[in-house]
């Protein structure tokens, strides 16, 4: 092992809400000319505004303008990326939180899109968030065709893992074990936040071993992400979390927490931890902002 592999990768604590303001900034703009200004769509324009003007902790998309500046990117040019990439997160929380589904009443703090507007009009608005992802990207016209394509493609692929992983979720297998549950999180969960690198992966044309490490960073995030997600679950409060504890028991999930126990779910955190940590000591670049995000992950209470 290289003395650079031993020593922990420094982290910019002040990535997170820099990033994060180009984000807020970049989703104000274009979501509103995007959603339109027909009166009598202006009820499901505010329906497809609502889910999203409630915040949330923009990991996805901060995840992918910090991979732009740790393979030296152009941080202007992803945004279009990392709007789509919050959209579809926020598309495939308004479906989770449908009575179908997790039939939860709060998100983000507020009540969830169901609760506010209908069921009916949640599905919709879940199938306009992801219709306007997919177009943000098309209708980025500054970027080649071929880049924009691509980009499309490793969106639509994370999309589709994830409604795999929430089928996987929704019919888990007789006997889950923790094989099982890394591949259903590794779907449900690690695809969207894999996708906030294999995007910017497609835009950067970075070499194999560049992709390589960049990619497994990724995927231990990804399944730490849920990991975390199932302990707060069972450990923080409604109203820090913004969303209802202890969902997972009312549901009957088979999550980290429910098939393994807390404390082998915090055993387990807690190595992915230390996995992510060497696996960001090994990214070429500069992933200081990578290494707050994934601080951030594993050390968060919502
Ligand atoms: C919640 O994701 C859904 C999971 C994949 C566990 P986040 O915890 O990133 O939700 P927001 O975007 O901050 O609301
Ligand atoms: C959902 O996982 C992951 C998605 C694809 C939305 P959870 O059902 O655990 O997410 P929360 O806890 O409701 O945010
Ligand atoms: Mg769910
Ligand atoms: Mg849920
Ligand atoms: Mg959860």
């Amino acid at each position: 092992m290289s003395v650079a592999m031993e020593n922990s990768t420094s982290s910019d604590p002040t990535a997170i809400a820099r990033l994060g303001a180009l984000v807020e900034a970049a989703l104000q703009a274009s979501t509103g000319g995007a959603i339109g200004t027909d009166p009598d769509l202006a009820p499901f324009a505010a329906a497809l505004r609502y889910p999203l003007a409630a915040g949330g902790k923009r990991l996805r998309p901060v995840l992918l303008l910090a991979t732009v500046e740790g393979l030296g990117g152009d941080v202007q040019a992803a945004l279009p990326s990392a709007c789509a990439l919050e959209l579809i997160h926020t598309f495939s929380l308004v479906h989770d939180d449908l009575p179908a589904l997790d039939d939860d009443s709060l998100r983000r703090g507020l009540p969830t899109t169901h609760i506010e507007f209908g069921e009916d009009v949640a599905v919709l608005v879940g199938d306009g968030l992801f219709a306007l992802a997919f177009r943000l990207i098309a209708e980025a016209y500054e970027t080649p065709a071929e880049v924009r394509l691509a980009v499309l493609a490793e969106l639509a692929r994370a999309t589709d893992g994830m409604v795999r992983g929430q089928y996987l979720d929704l019919r888990p297998v007789a006997n889950p074990d923790e094989a099982w549950l890394r591949k259903m999180c590794g779907l449900k969960t690690g695809c969207l936040i894999e996708a906030g690198v294999t995007m910017e992966l497609a835009l950067a044309a970075a070499d194999t071993q560049t992709t390589e490490s960049y990619m497994a960073f990724a995927a231990e995030l990804g399944v730490g992400f849920q990991i975390v997600d199932d302990v707060l679950d069972a450990t923080s409060t409604t109203d820090t979390l913004g969303k209802t504890a202890g969902a997972d028991v009312a549901n009957e999930r088979s999550t980290f927490v429910t098939v393994l126990g807390l404390d082998e779910a915090q055993a387990a955190a807690e190595r992915s931890w230390q996995k992510t940590e060497h696996l960001l000591t090994a990214l070429p670049g500069n992933p200081a902002a990578l290494a707050a995000i994934a601080e951030l992950v594993y050390h968060r209470d919502r």
